[in-house]
C-alpha cells in the first residue's frame, strides 16, 4: 500500500520553474531522501505536499485522498493529523514569540485537547522524547538554540502522531556535533514510531544515514532514483556522478 503518491508535480514562480514533472511514492514506515544542489526544487516539493503552496500541475495523494483540491479547513486538518513538517527555516515552523509548550499546544488544541494540565503534560512528554529538558517548556521558542528549535519542530510535528513527517534540511543550519545528535534523534524516532519520512538534504551524508530510497533532483527535475546505496555507490546520471564525486 502506498502512503503518499506524487504524480507529475509542477510548480512555477512567475516564469521560473521551481520543480517540474516530479513523481514518486512513499510507503508506510519508509524514509525517502531527496538530494540536490541549492535551488533544485527540493523545498518546493515538500511545500506542495504540506499544502503551503499550491502546485500548478500534478496530483498528490495521501492515503488515497487527493490533496491538491481540498479546502482550507481540510488542509488544516491534514497538517495537524496526517503530516508534520520540520522546516528548513525554524521561524517558519515555529511561533518564536510563543513558549515551547505553547507551540506544541497549538497542535493539541487542533486535536480538541481542552484540559490545560493534560496539554502541559503531553507537551513535556513530547519535549522529553526529543531530549529537551522539561524545565524548558515555558521558555519562548526564540530563547531556544538552533538545535533545540529543530528538536521543538520535531516535537510539534509529532504531536498528533501523523503517519508522515516531512523534514526539510533538518540539520543544515547547525554545527557539526549538533547535526550528529539531531540525526541520531531522527533515526531513533523512526525506529520507535515507524513514521514514514521524506528527508530533504543537500548533504549526501544525511541521506546515506537516514534514507532507504533516494531521489536526486537537478534543476527542478528528478534525474535519478533508487535504493540509496545503489544511487550513491553506482550513480547512473551524470549530475549524480558529479554530486557523489564532489562529496568524497
Ligand atoms: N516563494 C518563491 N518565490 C519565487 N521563487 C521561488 C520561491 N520559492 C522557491 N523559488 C525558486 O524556485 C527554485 C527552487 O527553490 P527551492 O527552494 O525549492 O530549492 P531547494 O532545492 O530547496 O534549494 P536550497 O537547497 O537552497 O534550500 C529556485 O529557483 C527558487 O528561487
Ligand atoms: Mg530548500
Amino acid at each position: 500500500m502506498t502512503l503518499l503518491a506524487v504524480r507529475g508535480l509542477t510548480k512555477r514562480y512567475g516564469g521560473r520553474v521551481a520543480c517540474t514533472d516530479v513523481s514518486f511514492e512513499v510507503y508506510p514506515g519508509e524514509v525517502l531522501g531527496i538530494v540536490g544542489e541549492s535551488g533544485s526544487g527540493k523545498s518546493t516539493v515538500l511545500q506542495c505536499i504540506y499544502l503551503e503552496t499550491m502546485a500548478d500541475n500534478g496530483s498528490i495523494t495521501l492515503d488515497g485522498e487527493e490533496l491538491t483540491t481540498v479546502d482550507a479547513m481540510r488542509r488544516r486538518w491534514l497538517r495537524s493529523f496526517r503530516m508534520g513538517m520540520v522546516h528548513q527555516d525554524a521561524a517558519r515552523g515555529l511561533d518564536l514569540g510563543v513558549s515551547a509548550g505553547g507551540n506544541i499546544a497549538e497542535r493539541l488544541l487542533a486535536a480538541d485537547w481542552r484540559h490545560a494540565g493534560r496539554i502541559r503534560a503531553r507537551g513535556t512528554e513530547l519535549l522529553s522524547r526529543v531530549e529537551v529538558a522539561a524545565d524548558r517548556v515555558d521558555d519562548l521558542a526564540s530563547a531556544y538554540s538552533g538545535g533545540m528549535r529543530q528538536r521543538l519542530q520535531l516535537a510539534k510535528a509529532m504531536a498528533n502522531e501523523p503517519p508522515l513527517l516531512l523534514l526539510d534540511e533538518p540539520t543544515s543550519s547547525l554545527d557539526v556535533h549538533v547535526q550528529a545528535a539531531i540525526l541520531d534523534l531522527v533515526k531513533e524516532l523512526h525506529a520507535q514510531t515507524g513514521v514514514a519520512m521524506v528527508v530533504v538534504s543537500h548533504d549526501l551524508g544525511v541521506i546515506r544515514l537516514l534514507a532507504q530510497r533516494t531521489l536526486v533532483m537537478y534543476r527542478g527535475r528528478v534525474v535519478e532514483s533508487g535504493i540509496t546505496e545503489q544511487v550513491l555507490e553506482d550513480p547512473q546520471d551524470a549530475y549524480t556522478q558529479l554530486l557523489v564525486a564532489s562529496s568524497l
